[in-house]
């Protein structure tokens, strides 16, 4: 039976380790050719009140891969947003015109809102620096791709964890796997206490470190950097105090061993530099096509045409 059909997705907390390994092993499944078409006759809202590259073209081409059409915005500005429309009057109205819809936002709980009003299934594809539920079904099937398994990682989990959805999201998930996290970041971006006090409750192990040199000698699976957030700070000088302040190259890679993939959601600034996209160990390109065929499993799955 497909527990997904017709569910919102909505944030890493409503979901099971079984619900992981759903998505992972049905995105395997249309990698090898199968579900061809899994959204003929589907129609998905795509709307973006805030900028993206990878969640919202490769939902888009998911989509198209898949045999249905999408629709939507990728600027809020050209929405009657701007003639002071409410989101929750959007999102009554776009309900009536799609099977499904994704929706990216600044604000935190926006997709879940926008869930208690949609009667069709809502994806968050990011609210503010809450979740990003979809960047960590993709990081999922990534490092499965790569390892084999899921199960007991040692990944190091770096930079902006007080903003970094993507991290929020990423941490639930790894802990359903029983990882070993190892966060790292400067004092004023860690990783919220709420989120560090559900692991402690839960039994997962994790350290904290300031900067990646302190996982020398830990054999690190995974190194999952992210920017700094900068969008999230409401204080500039705020944002200036932590900037450019890590960057990781090829030195790196050799302090932390040959065995660690760095992994990234991706834009990246300037804390990986390019001279690692050529090495065995970057793997974050390969994260974003990845992109394209797990979107195309989840809508195939909470839009019934996978089962
Ligand atoms: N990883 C990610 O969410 O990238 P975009 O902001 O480009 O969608």
């Amino acid at each position: 039976m497909n527990s997904f059909k017709d569910r919102d997705m909505i944030s890493l907390r409503d979901m099971t380790i079984d619900d992981l390994w759903t998505i992972v092993s049905r995105t395997g499944e249309i990698k090898t050719g199968k579900h061809r078409d899994c959204l003929k006759d589907k129609t998905i809202a795509s709307l973006f009140f805030e900028p993206s590259t990878r969640t919202r073209l490769s939902f888009e081409s998911a989509v198209v891969k898949s045999g249905g059409s999408v629709f939507g915005f990728a600027d809020p500005g050209s929405s009657s947003q701007k003639k002071g429309e409410s989101f929750s009057d959007s999102i009554r109205t776009v309900t009536g015109y799609c099977d499904a819809m994704v929706i990216r936002h600044p604000v935190e709980g926006a997709a879940r809102l926008a869930s208690e009003v949609a009667t069709v299934p809502v994806i968050n594809a990011g609210d503010g620096a809450n979740q990003h539920p979809t960047q960590t079904f993709l990081d999922l099937f990534t490092i499965y791709e790569e390892f084999g398994r899921l199960k007991n990682l040692k990944i190091g989990i770096m930079g902006d964890l007080k903003y970094g959805r993507t991290v929020h999201s990423l941490t639930h998930a790894m802990a359903l796997f029983d990882a070993e996290m190892i966060f790292i970041s400067p004092p004023s971006l860690k990783m919220p206490s709420t989120i560090l006090s559900d692991l402690s409750e839960k039994g997962v192990s994790f350290r904290t470190l300031i900067a990646p040199e302190g996982a020398a000698d830990m054999n690190l699976d995974i190194l999952y950097v992210t920017r700094i957030q900068k969008e999230r700070f409401g204080d500039p000088q705020e944002y200036k105090n932590v900037a450019h302040g890590y960057r990781i190259d090829k030195s790196t890679i050799a302090a932390l061993g040959e065995q660690v993939r760095i992994m990234h959601p991706l834009p990246r600034v300037d804390e990986i530099a390019e001279e690692v996209d050529e090495t065995p160990n970057a793997i974050y390109f390969t994260q974003a096509h990845n992109g394209v065929p797990t979107r195309q499993a989840l809508l195939g799955l909470v839009t019934g045409g996978i089962n």
